[in-house]
């Protein structure tokens, strides 16, 4: 197992540094698409974390249950919902098993690249399929690598040059695996240095991992609003659908 554990400080970070794509705004799109797949049935999230997604969704009435490898981030999200109202099994995606069945497996913010094998991507799509009815679908929110932004001999990407953060990715293409280096200013002034560490995989690679799990693509778009996937997108929304 190479994911790495979100520890307390970085739990506790979570909800303020990813404020913008919280609001019910920013959200409502993803919540739109994720409530009509869900129908009548029940939701899982895969590495739910403090729930950023899957409270919003329960509130829509969706019955969400959450897998999380991070106990830290766990506890964040029983500060805004209860195990009863949302149970989540504290775990590894890659294995863990919720009861019962779902007619909606959802993995988001491109939490796929948090698995560092492609042995463990597969199992991701595995233990999807296994959670799902037939006809259900498995639905992931996943970055495109910009390699095309890199030059012969070049091996970073700048991921956002402002005032208070200047970040960069670092590519190993052998290895399908990038580095992303963060240099944050904190409010009084301080630099904290954060990284982590992914493995990227093309959408082409996510199709075959499906077809491994007996799933098949439905639907690819630009983003959660079905804009068109091109060329220029520098990241995808693929629907699976089980069967
Ligand atoms: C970027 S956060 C996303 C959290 C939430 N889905 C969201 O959109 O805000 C990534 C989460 O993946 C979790 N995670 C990483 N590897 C995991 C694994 N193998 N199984 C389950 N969760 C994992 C981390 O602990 C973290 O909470």
């Amino acid at each position: 197992m190479t994911s790495e554990v979100w520890d307390e400080e970085t739990a506790a970070r979570y909800d303020a540094d990813t404020a913008d794509m919280s609001t019910s705004e920013a959200l409502r799109p993803t919540i739109n698409f994720l409530e009509e797949l869900a129908g009548s049935g029940r939701a899982l999230e895969f590495a739910i974390g403090t729930g950023r997604v899957g409270v919003a969704l329960a509130g829509r009435g969706v019955q969400v249950c959450g897998i999380e490898l991070s106990e830290p981030m766990v506890r964040e999200l029983r500060r805004k919902v209860e195990e009863s109202a949302l149970p989540v099994a504290v775990g590894n995606m890659t294995t863990a098993r919720v009861p019962g069945e779902f007619s909606l497996v959802y993995l988001v913010f491109n939490g796929l690249s948090n698995l560092q094998t492609q042995a463990e991507q597969v199992a991701c799509f595995q233990n999807a399929s296994r959670h799902l009815v037939l006809g259900g679908r498995f639905v992931i929110e996943l970055w495109v690598p910009p390699l095309r932004r890199m030059p012969p001999g070049q091996t970073a990407v700048p991921n956002e040059v402002s005032e208070g953060h200047l970040g960069f990715d670092t590519y190993d293409p052998v290895h399908q695996m990038c580095t992303s280096h963060h240099y944050v200013k904190d409010a009084d002034g301080t630099v904290r240095y954060d990284f982590g560490n992914f493995r990227y995989a093309w959408p082409a690679e996510c199709d075959l991992m499906a077809q491994l799990a007996g799933m098949q693509l439905e639907g690819r778009f630009s983003e959660w609003d079905r804009g068109v996937f091109t060329a220029e997108s520098d990241s995808h929304v693929s629907v699976y659908r089980k069967g």
